[in-house]
């Protein structure tokens, strides 16, 4: 599938769309399937059941958009406030940045056994953010970064850092 460049800037990280058009480090890898999980493209505001205030992201979790995280295992894509969320037992949440280490792409997550699994070329993080497995190429990837949490009642609040 072509993709234009609006849409390839939308989905990708600003470090990794520099470097794809700047100086053109990452090594392509084959995709691996077709799976994804759960993706929620909302605006913040509204009925979305989060806002974002600078580093701040405030979470609902009664919101239904917010669902499948109410079970141990349970993830989710806040695609727009550009993190994944990881529902690790019932006081925690983990949150990670949504742009994956490898070459950028934030739209094609889900989760094999305990790790995250990005469908674009097949890396392969852990719940702690580790690299677990690089794609077929054998091109290096960094850590998926994690973020700091608190839950309080039904309010979740990630802090990027
Ligand atoms: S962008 Fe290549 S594995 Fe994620």
């Amino acid at each position: 599938m072509k993709q234009t460049r609006r849409h390839f800037l939308t989905q990708t990280c600003p470090s990794v769309a520099f470097a794809f058009f700047g100086l053109s480090f990452l090594e392509a890898c084959s995709k691996d399937s077709s799976a994804t999980g759960p993706t929620n493209t909302d605006q913040p505001g509204g009925d979305s059941g989060f806002e974002v205030n600078g580093n701040t992201i405030t979470i609902d979790l009664s919101n239904t958009n917010f669902s499948d995280i109410a079970s141990v295992g349970g993830y989710t894509n806040i695609l727009t406030a550009g993190v994944l969320l990881l529902r690790i037992s019932a006081n925690e949440i983990g949150a990670y940045d949504n742009c994956c280490p490898h070459d950028g792409t934030r739209n094609q997550w889900y989760r094999s056994g305990d790790n995250w699994v990005c469908d674009d070329h097949g890396n392969s993080f852990s719940s702690d953010g580790e690299n677990v497995r690089s794609c077929n190429s054998g091109a290096t990837s960094g850590g998926l970064k994690k973020y700091t949490t608190t839950i309080t009642n039904n309010t979740l609040i990630v802090t990027k850092s």
